[in-house]
């Protein structure tokens, strides 16, 4: 089985995933603070990947309650035991045909993860048969934010934006038009019959001097992973030629060190009561 963006239980890109949660570790950590989970409550995260969020949940329910990780690739769930809580049960699993009994959870956690389903609504309406009667879901989806990758270049940030498009329309064969993302969390939770949806979007913002998470995620997994060659074939030589000085550490162009580096990341969490 192959969703939206390509995952299958073979796909592993467990590095990439630990590179953002490392970076947008503080902002994650306020979401999950904010949802004030009674300690003692049961939480899933569907879609868990490399599982960082129920170190957090366990955290934020001080060590007593149940966590539990779900996630399709083998890869992800590997790296989720090896760095989850003793206690969290972390199972291989397509979210839409759960192991889990109906009402098992308090709440549904699952960040950047619907947008990988064929059918996010579907989705939502299957994690909320977990839920008992009075659970929360909150589904979260973070996004570049267009004029504010390269501070000092609207064109060359337009450019690569229009390019990042096309890649996914090509490669995943979809028209633009299906590729949901933070503007349609709302209306997934409210199509899905569930009450009370509430949206808040945090900043990821960062400035110059980086931390090293910040750029190591930077590096890695947006300008090498997201913007690397594989834009190659969707920029114009030179757009491509600058894009890849701004992106090369050994290059005096080499966007992270620059002052003036102001970088802007949003994380959208909508959260919906059964
Ligand atoms: C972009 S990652 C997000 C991972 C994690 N929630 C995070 O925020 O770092 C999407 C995850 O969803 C998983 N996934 C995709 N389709 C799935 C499905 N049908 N059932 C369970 N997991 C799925 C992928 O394997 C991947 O780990």
């Amino acid at each position: 089985m192959t969703g939206m963006l390509g995952d299958t239980p073979q796909r592993d890109y467990a590095e990439k995933l630990r590179l953002f949660n490392a970076f947008a570790r503080p902002e994650l950590c306020e979401a999950i603070e904010a949802l004030s989970v009674q300690a003692g409550s049961r939480v899933l995260d569907a879609g868990c990947g490399t599982g960082e969020a129920l170190g957090w949940f366990h955290q934020s329910m001080q060590g007593r309650g149940t966590v539990a990780g779900m996630d399709l690739a083998a890869a992800h769930v590997r790296a989720a035991r090896s760095g989850a809580p003793a206690q969290a049960l972390i199972v291989q699993g397509d979210m839409l045909r759960p192991p889990f009994a109906d009402g098992a959870f308090d709440l549904v956690w699952a960040v950047n993860a619907l947008n990988h389903l064929p059918n996010p609504v579907a989705g939502v309406r299957i994690l909320a048969k977990l839920l008992r009667p009075g659970g929360r879901i909150a589904v979260g989806q973070s996004s570049l934010v267009p004029d504010m990758y390269f501070a000092w270049d609207a064109r060359l940030e337009k450019k690569v934006n229009e390019a990042v498009r096309a890649y996914y329309r090509e490669r995943y064969g979809r028209s633009e038009r299906e590729f949901t993302a933070v503007r349609s969390l709302v209306g997934w939770l409210q199509q899905a019959g569930l009450r009370r949806v509430s949206v808040r979007t945090r900043m990821i913002e960062r400035t110059s001097p980086l931390s090293d998470a910040d750029e190591r995620y930077l590096l890695h997994a947006i300008f090498r992973g997201t913007w690397g060659e594989r834009l190659r074939g969707y920029l114009g030589h030179d757009d491509f030629e600058t894009l890849t000085r701004l992106c090369d550490p050994e290059d005096e162009a080499y966007a992270l060190r620059r002052r003036d580096f102001h970088f802007l990341q949003s994380l959208t969490i909508a959260v919906a009561t059964k």
